[in-house]
């Protein structure tokens, strides 16, 4: 699986998302939140991990084939799980100002 993005063989344990895109319409958005759940699960147990799913459906067919998944199952995200090398740097968040608008889309001004 490493040979998809090199950190997925680094780390000492990944998870593979597996879905079924036959049991809900709403499929993509049950994995997302269950990706970002994990990923708030494994950083509160002290690891760390980052969502890779670019590479993985990218390659999904090859992922698919190491790991032995049905043919009619979807192979999503992978989540590498390992201690971090680095202390990562946290981006600037926005500040609400910058992200809220006012009942109308645009609006800015509290009403
Ligand atoms: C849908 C999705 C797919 C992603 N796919 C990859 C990936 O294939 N490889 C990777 O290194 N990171 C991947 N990421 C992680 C992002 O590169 C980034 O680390 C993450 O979104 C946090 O970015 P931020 O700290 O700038 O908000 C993906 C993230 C999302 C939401």
């Amino acid at each position: 699986m490493g040979k998809i993005q090199s950190c997925i063989a680094e780390g000492s344990a990944a998870i593979a998302l597996v879905m079924d895109e036959r049991a809900s319409k709403y499929w993509k958005e049950d994995a997302g939140a269950a990706i970002e759940n994990m990923l708030l699960a494994i950083v509160a147990l002290g690891y760390a991990s980052v969502w890779v799913e670019g590479y993985v459906l990218d390659q999904e067919a090859y992922g698919k084939a190491v790991l032995g998944i049905p043919k009619h199952l979807r192979l999503l995200a992978v989540l590498p799980i390992g201690k971090s090398a680095v202390s990562p740097h946290q981006a600037r968040k926005k500040t609400l100002t910058e992200i809220v608008y006012y009942e109308n889309y645009g609006k800015r001004e509290k009403p």
